[in-house]
């Protein structure tokens, strides 16, 4: 390192040297000229008189004394006089006889006032001797130059030689004051890498290390969620690795599940109680994590023959086939589910977390009531727990509550929550007339789950926008009133599923049988809740251009809708129905002949078999929503064809876009653009049909549902384990506990 600085310095004070010193020479010439000139002047003014004096008379010998005299001065070399013509008349003995009586212009110019004799340089001036008018001649003095040519030598050398000590002390000093701050550089960069948590803003680091201080700590998260996800990606999940994971990391620890849909649902018909399992992707993702972990799921008892079927504890184990877990049901009476259900979370929060252009109403009642609910989850909570600690895992927009009702009554409780619909930005979310309550709800979680890194982005956004939090964007943690929330992505998937009885062929004949159908006709499929959120009348819109576009496909092309019924108790679900059916209605109209209908609809409930029978037996599968958290429809299409045939188009605003990229992507808004994407479906070569297919497989099957739980109780041990250390730490200094980590 030293010699980077010292060559390049060293070099340029030499250069420098080289550059200035005839610069210098030439000036100090000039300086001993002048000088000499002016000695010159006066010594010829001195001799003036004398001369006078001994000129006229002619006086030789006292000229000759006056001159030899005046040449014992060590710098006057010598003296001569001439007389008007030019002829020497007196000199001192050591003038030069070579220089005779020629004229000089002493001061005009240097160079003429220089001569070169063999013995050396000379300065030769002149000046005239006057009596009255009359010129009488005049006297040439002649100085020695060689002492002025020794003087600049030295000087010179003088020079070359501070230049070069100023250079090494230069260079020393440079390499110095680098090597210092090179070590506080070091250090501080050490610091940081070495700091578990991120410092509070302004920390410590060195002005010149701040620049790099969010950037280091960013490349750090990265690097530490990378390892994260190396580790848990080289696991192949299944629900005995969860199992043997939640020994191991949460060995002997509760788990408790908090969802508003329960998993099965109890129902009065007139053959008797049926058990359900109903549309939602909640329920889809956590059941077979719960089948693996055991547990207790706590959930709202909607069914009509729910409260038949609990004991006394309202538990019931479930699957009722082959039970594994514990349901705890917690009722709730109709003015309850109005307000907090349908009212607050249904109307409000779920069109605010939409972009689907519906408007979010908040009434206060429904506010009042989504307290009170959210309460009695969290009541029921703690009446579950054991100990004082379990590991409780909240779902949904539901219960945005919940976590600091929990956290108040048992603080050492680890809680994660996953929100399983989209975060939006913080204008968006700011129109809510409770926005800072459900935030400070939230951030009792001890760790918070998105669908996307873009989500997690988004709430953080509106935390800093409406919360005094302290958030630190890199290590993605937020730290309110002294405690810390974690906030991950954590992308939802599904349980690959068991080989399907029926093979992909018989599933084709058994659909189109099912449906009046020829065996080779072509069939598009959606299956979704009934929601505007799903895009269905986009759907149905590009299904009428591909007809208009491709008439070869009239009556040998229809779209299979299957389409639970949702929230039906409210206007903008019952508006949705009507213009699905009419919709429908009015294109069946147009195109149809004979038995064929382009669109058949299938409102009603299916049961996950029909709907596997469905995905096996279709051709594509139209996944068009205006906005979806994730999607698992789409992944569950995936996982069915084990013929590795069938195509998927995937709206580009669902999460599962961003992950199942050999999908067609399109926006569901274009009406033309999913016309296409349809039609390159129907008609895309097998080859190219499994090529898309089995990357996207391979894709579901390794990241699954289990990968989605894993990774999530994987941190929370890690959180756990954390503040259990510092719980030790607290109970030591008898300070009070605060989830501070
Ligand atoms: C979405 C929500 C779930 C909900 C599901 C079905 O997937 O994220 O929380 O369970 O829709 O809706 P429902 O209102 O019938 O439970």
């Amino acid at each position: 390192m030293s010699l980077r600085f010292i060559l390049p310095l060293a070099l340029a004070v030499g250069l420098f040297a080289y550059a200035v010193m005839p610069v210098v020479n030439d000036m100090t010439l000039r300086w001993f000229v002048r000088d000499l000139d002016a000695r010159s002047q006066m010594l010829a003014s001195a001799l003036q008189q004398p001369l006078l004096d001994y000129v006229p008379g002619k006086d030789q010998r006292k000229i000759n004394q006056l001159f030899e005299r005046s040449v014992q001065d060590g710098r006057l070399y010598a003296l001569a006089f001439c007389s008007p013509d030019g002829r020497v008349l007196y000199r001192s003995a050591s003038y030069p006889a070579s220089l005779g009586c020629r004229a000089t212009q002493p001061t005009l110019d240097m160079q003429q006032s220089l001569v070169d004799l063999p013995q050396g340089k000379v300065h030769v001036t002149e000046s005239q001797l006057m009596q009255g008018t009359a010129v009488l001649g005049k006297l040439i003095l002649v100085h020695d130059m060689s002492y002025i040519e020794r003087r600049t030598a030295e000087t010179r050398n003088y020079l070359i030689a501070l230049f070069a000590l100023l250079a090494v002390v230069i260079s020393l000093i440079t390499v110095f004051i680098a090597h210092l701050s090179w070590r506080g550089w070091i250090s501080a960069v050490k610091s940081i890498l070495h700091r578990d948590e991120p410092s509070p803003r302004g920390s410590s680091a060195p002005p010149e290390v701040q620049p790099l201080v969010g950037d280091l700590r960013a490349l750090l998260h990265d690097m530490r969620v990378e390892r994260r996800g190396e580790g848990v990606s080289s696991i192949s999940w299944t629900p005995e690795k969860l199992r043997s994971l939640l020994h191991d990391e949460l060995a002997g620890d509760q788990i408790l599940v908090v969802s508003n849909r329960e998993p099965y649902i109890h129902t009065r018909t007139p053959e008797g109680i049926e058990v359900r399992r109903p549309a939602s992707g909640l329920v889809t993702a956590v059941e077979p994590v719960m089948r693996a972990c055991s547990g207790t799921w706590i959930a709202h008892g909607a069914g009509s023959a729910d409260r038949e079927t609990v004991d006394a504890n309202d538990h019931v184990a479930v699957p009722p086939k082959k039970p594994s877990y514990t349901l705890r049901r917690v009722w709730l009476s109709k003015e309850e589910e109005q307000g907090y259900y349908y009212g607050f979370a249904n109307e409000g929060l779920w069109p605010l977390c939409h972009i689907a252009h519906v408007r979010p109403v908040f009434r206060t009642s429904d506010w009042e009531q989504y307290v009170a609910v959210n309460q009695r989850f969290a009541d029921a909570v703690i009446a579950e727990a054991h100990g004082e600690d379990p590991v409780v895992l909240v779902q949904d927009y539901h219960f945005a509550l919940l976590p600091r009702m929990v956290r108040e009554k048992l603080p050492r409780a680890t809680i994660i929550m996953f929100w399983h619909i989209p975060w939006p930005n913080p204008e968006s979310f700011g129109i809510c007339p409770w926005r800072e309550e459900i935030l400070e709800g939230l951030l009792g979680n001890t760790l918070l789950g998105f669908h996307t890194p873009f989500h997690c982005k988004n709430f953080l956004e509106t935390v800093d926008r409406f919360l005094e939090a302290r958030i630190e964007h890199e290590a993605s943690t937020i730290s309110y009133g002294g405690e810390l929330t974690e906030v991950e992505p954590y992308p939802i998937s599904i349980a690959w599923p068991e080989p399907f009885p029926l093979s992909v062929p018989e599933c084709r004949a058994s659909v189109r049988k099912e449906l009046g159908l020829p065996d080779n006709h072509l069939l598009a499929l959606g299956v979704d809740r009934l929601d505007y959120t799903k895009g269905i009348i986009e759907r149905i819109q590009s299904v009428e251009r591909v007809l208009e576009l491709h008439p070869s496909l009239i009556g040998r092309f229809s779209l299979v809708q299957i389409a639970a019924p949702s929230r039906s108790s409210l206007d903008e679900y019952q508006n949705l129905e009507s213009r699905v059916r009419a919709l429908a209605l009015r294109i069946n109209k147009r195109f149809s002949s004979g038995s064929y209908e382009p669109i058949i609809l299938k409102i009603h409930h299916y049961e996950s078999e029909d709907v596997n029978r469905y995905y096996r037996g279709a051709d594509v599968c139209l996944v068009t929503s205006l906005h979806d958290g994730m999607n698992l429809v789409a992944k569950e299409f995936i996982a069915a064809r084990d013929d590795e045939r069938g195509v998927l188009v995937l709206s580009q605003f669902t999460g599962a876009a961003r992950e199942l990229h050999e999908a067609l992507i399109i926006n569901p808004y274009h009406i033309e653009q999913g016309a296409e994407a349809l039609y390159r479906a129907l008609t895309m070569p097998e080859g190219e049909q499994r090529e898309r297919i089995r990357s996207m497989r391979s894709l579901v099957r390794d990241f699954n549902v289990y990968r989605w739980a894993g990774r999530m109780l994987i941190d929370a041990a890690r959180l756990r384990r954390r503040e259990r250390v510092t719980a030790r730490i607290h109970s030591q200094s008898r300070k009070p506990l605060r989830r501070v980590v």
